[in-house]
């Protein structure tokens, strides 16, 4: 069932716990997480990149798919269709193909001109019912060729963007996309506690899922996080499964190349990771 994700971000924040977004990067990647999901009768949101859109031949053709799959799957959990770190324009792209939900990233702006922006994208999300996310502060590491620094983000910022009535806000804790390095310091619970204080109820977003450790995790759904974002975890685990099949030689046995079944090992292992992830974000029956 696709729909906004307002009423989940409230609902988790309330319960204390997240709803994972999960990026998608292809049709198996969809299927997997929305079975997933239903299986865990857990919320989901599907976050969809620039990049990731483009790849898959545009929004309109992403949005299409997940509908259609959400119907034919016969889907019954609430499903949000949500661009993750939209330009201004990739924002508006999205409202017109259909999402549910959206992500307006302003960090790389000037504090005032993410402001202008975000204000101006609350009012069109609002007249349509969509959910929309803003960020202060950028996320470390690198997706999709946009680079952050991992700095943490000013609490004073933080309210002023959530007053704006935004959905849910992405806010730097010193968490980093991709794979953490050896010597990274771990979030910053100082600085959570000081954007949770200065924010009120507003559901908080942690970026970089992939590698953080459990009881980071929780900790920080503890102290106010209500959605986690896994992407680098999920082509982890893909690249795994299919190197395993491939070197055992599966392709070349029999019809083994047939793609549905070349994809199929990293397939069930997005599942896996998946139901793990809604585990340990406490989603799992909360649909
Ligand atoms: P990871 O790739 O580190 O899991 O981060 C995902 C993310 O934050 C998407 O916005």
């Amino acid at each position: 069932m696709l729909v906004s994700a307002k009423e989940m971000m409230q609902k988790a924040a309330a319960g204390h716990y997240a709803v994972g977004q999960f990026n998608i990067n292809n049709l198996e990647w969809t299927k997997s997480i929305l079975q997933t999901a239903e299986e865990c009768k857990s919320p989901v949101i599907l976050g969809v990149s620039e990049g990731a859109g483009k790849y898959m031949c545009g929004f309109e053709t992403v949005s299409a798919m997940v509908k259609a799959m959400d119907k034919s799957l016969g889907i019954t959990v609430p499903v949000a269709l949500h661009l993750d770190h939209g330009t201004y324009d990739g924002c508006y792209k999205c409202v017109k193909a259909g999402f549910t939900s959206i992500m307006f990233d302003g960090s790389s702006l000037a504090f005032d001109d993410n402001l202008a922006k975000t204000t101006e994208l609350v009012h069109v999300a609002e007249q349509l019912g969509l959910s929309i996310e803003a960020e202060v502060g950028s996320i470390g590491g690198e997706e999709d060729g946009v680079v952050g620094m991992g700095e943490c983000a000013d609490p004073q910022e933080c309210k002023t963007i959530a007053d704006l009535g935004v959905t849910m806000l992405a806010a730097g804790i010193g968490n980093i996309h991709g794979v953490y390095p050896e010597n990274w310091a771990g979030l910053s619970f100082e600085t959570l506690a000081a954007i949770k204080a200065a924010v009120g109820d507003m559901p908080l977003v942690l970026h970089g899922g992939t590698g953080i450790p459990d009881d980071m995790v929780k900790k920080a759904i503890d102290m106010g996080v209500a959605k986690v974002n896994v992407n680098t975890e999920c082509q982890l685990v893909f690249r795994d499964a299919t190197r395993a099949y491939i070197e055992a030689g599966k392709d070349q046995q029999g019809k083994g190349f047939d793609p549905r079944k070349l994809l199929a090992p990293g397939a069930e292992a997005i599942k896996v990771k998946v139901k793990e992830k809604m585990e340990l974000f406490g989603s799992v029956g909360k649909a």
